[in-house]
């Protein structure tokens, strides 16, 4: 398994933001967490990120328990829900500093930086200053950034917030490649559309805990819709 979360909590003082999830992720899975705003959502990513620490439970990724932290920050890639780039770097210079983070090497980090780029259609942008990107170019400097060191899982908190429908439909085809290229993805979102394109399960979480974990499809099965489900399974 490349990601384990059981009986995970995190209290914030005396209030439980996330009350003991359970769920396992295989290796090149995109697993979806799908809730409500305040459910928990950037809490879990968080902890899996080593962002925050967790309260109790056990998380581990490829085997290695989250609280070694330099280990566990090789393996992982985070998207926030803000962008991370140097708004005044070009695209380029923003991924060579971040690489340079991780003593990447110049030839290796060329090759990678090149093939990043062309998979997600930004290589034409390479040499523009970043704060002059559109919404959905960003978006995918801030994915080409997070995956500079070579993760083996990425984590996307709502990848395409805010951006146009057309910049959506990049970002998807994005994630299908980063997917292709072997890599676990688990991502945030409250669209249900992206959830059912993209996921091959989705976990549903309620106020801190997590109250369905299925395939998409099994979810139309027994729902009609993803959207049905989500809705009657957050309000009963
Ligand atoms: N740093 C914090 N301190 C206290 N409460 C927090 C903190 N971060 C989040 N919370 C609370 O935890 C709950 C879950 O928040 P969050 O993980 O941001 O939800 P989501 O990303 O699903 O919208 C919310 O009620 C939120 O107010
Ligand atoms: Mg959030």
């Amino acid at each position: 398994m490349m990601l384990i979360v059981k009986d995970l909590v995190k209290k914030y003082k005396d209030f439980k933001a996330l009350k003991g999830i359970s769920y396992e992720v295989k290796e090149a899975e995109i697993f979806g967490i799908l809730g409500p705003n305040g459910a928990g959502k950037s809490t879990m990513i968080k902890i899996l990120t080593c962002f925050h620490k967790k309260t109790s439970g056990e998380v581990s990724i490829n085997g290695i328990p989250i609280d070694r932290i330099s280990s566990i920050k090789r393996l992982i890639g985070w998207v926030p829900q803000e962008e991370t780039f140097y708004e005044k770097l070009t695209a380029i210079e923003n991924l060579e500093y971040f690489s340079s983070l991780y003593n990447i090497p110049k030839k290796i980090f060329r090759e990678r930086a090149e093939s990043i780029l062309k998979m997600l259609e930004i290589d034409h942008k390479k040499n523009s200053i970043a704060e002059s990107l559109s919404g959905g170019m960003k978006r995918r400097l801030s994915i080409a950034i997070a995956l500079i060191h070579n993760p083996k899982i990425l984590y996307l908190d709502e990848p395409t917030a805010g951006v146009d429908p057309v910049s959506r439909r990049a970002l998807w085809e994005g994630i299908r490649k980063i997917k292709q290229q072997g890599i676990t993805i688990l991502f945030c979102t409250h669209y249900m559309d992206e959830a059912e394109l993209l996921c091959d399960r989705v976990a549903i979480l309620r106020s801190g805990e997590i109250i369905s974990i299925d395939a998409p499809s099994n979810f139309k099965k027994k729902y009609k819709s993803l959207e049905n489900a989500f809705i009657e399974l957050v309000k009963k």
